[in-house]
């Protein structure tokens, strides 16, 4: 098993060469010597107990489609995960779909009424601004609150904006939600989602909640399943979720739609089989999800830790480097939220001016901003930070 302290040497040791001789997209779409930050995928090693459960899969030949006994295991696993959160989730809601973005685009394309908008507070993951259009779906997009945050004051942080959301959603509307927050890095509070529950409910709309990150909760703060705070949120909600991010399999096929609002049940059931299997669950991805939510707990908890001992040598490093820049909390997710305005500098030049590929925030719908993949080996991260510190003299 690895624990905590291998995974931070093994993590530590790999250099980019190592990273880009591993031909993930994230180092291998940047140019030789620079820094990949973009995609988000991490570089620590994968679980053993999905290492075990892929090669046992690949030795029995499991590669044809998906069959009805692993399908029923990632509902059930799924449904015992998210039991850590104080979910009592039935199994038969989950439904494994091909990825999050696929369960969302089956979400909008047969589960919700297509007259009615997608209301997505921003910034945003980037396809939750692109894909309601290729759905035939109008979007409203709802520009997130910067208010003061920490003990003096003196740092930021996101928060809804209650009253432009009650503004812009109408009946039937699928309100976005995505906690922990990508990009911002919040984690929202029970009265946050309480709050905007009653907002959601007098408007008779519905969420959208991608949990996706929910493993990547970073010490100090709690992930709430929304659908699990009432009788009323679970009455409004889809969810969608994955193993995906918390155990970097994104490229195996899996993620899983959790639905309790009766409606939606009911859109689901009547949906033919080929849609909802639309995307492409595969066994591989089922075999891996599996064994991340049964047996993978361990090894998150030393990603987490990596990962928030990263975010602190990070943020560190850049307040030295850059003060001009401030770094948002970062409360869950591995993804760093850089405001350059103060610098200033156009995020769109930066990969080219100092060799770090982040996400310019205007693909999040906020321009000004830049995206930053945290979860690198911390000898990267600091390189990464010193790098952006060169763009003060530039
Ligand atoms: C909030 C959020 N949702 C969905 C996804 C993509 O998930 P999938 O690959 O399962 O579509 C990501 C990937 O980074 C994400 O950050």
């Amino acid at each position: 098993m690895i624990d905590s302290l291998d995974l931070a040497a093994r993590t530590d040791a790999l250099t980019i060469e190592d990273l880009r001789a591993r031909g993930g997209l994230k180092w291998t779409s940047v140019p030789p010597g620079a820094i990949g930050a973009g995609v988000a995928e991490m570089d620590m090693p994968l679980a053993p107990a999905i290492v075990a459960a892929l090669h046992d899969a690949i030795d029995h030949g499991t590669t044809g489609y998906l069959p009805p006994a692993l399908a029923a295991g990632v509902s059930e696993s799924t449904a015992q995960w998210q039991a850590r959160y104080g979910w009592a989730v039935d199994p038969a809601d989950v439904h494994p779909v091909g990825s999050v973005v696929t369960g969302f685009r089956i979400l909008l394309e047969y589960l919700t009424d297509p007259r009615a908008p997608v209301v997505l507070p921003v910034p945003a993951y980037m396809p939750f601004l692109t894909v309601p259009a290729t759905a035939g779906r109008e979007l409203v997009t709802v520009p997130m609150k910067i208010v003061p945050d920490g003990p003096d004051g003196r740092d930021r942080r996101y928060e809804f904006d209650l009253p432009a959301i009650a503004a812009a959603l109408r009946p039937r509307s699928v309100f976005v939600l995505t906690n922990p927050h990508n990009p911002t890095g919040r984690v929202f509070t029970d009265d946050e989602l309480l709050a905007l529950a009653e907002v959601v409910d007098n408007a008779e709309a519905m969420v959208f909640a991608d949990e996706i990150h929910a493993p990547l909760t970073m010490p100090g703060f709690t992930h709430r399943p929304y659908a699990s705070l009432s009788a009323i949120t679970a009455g409004h909600t889809i969810g969608g979720t994955s193993a995906s991010k918390g155990w970097n399999i994104p490229g195996l096929g899996c993620g899983q739609l959790i639905l309790t609002a009766d409606d939606a049940r009911a859109a689901w059931d009547g949906l033919d089989p080929f849609t909802k299997h639309g995307g492409g669950v595969t066994p591989l991805g089922a075999v891996a999800t599996i064994a991340a939510y049964t047996r993978g707990a361990d090894h998150l908890a030393a990603v987490v830790d990596y990962l928030a001992a990263g975010r602190d040598l990070f943020r560190a490093e850049l307040a030295d480097a850059l003060p001009g820049a401030h770094l948002f909390p970062v409360q869950g997710t591995y993804l760093g939220w850089l405001d350059l305005q103060g610098v200033p500098v156009d995020p769109a030049t930066v990969a080219e001016r100092v060799g770090v590929h982040g996400v310019d925030g205007a693909h999040c719908g906020m321009p000004g901003f830049l995206r930053v993949n945290l979860a690198m080996p911390h000898p990267l991260l600091r390189q990464a930070a010193r790098r952006l510190g060169l763009l003060a003299a530039s």
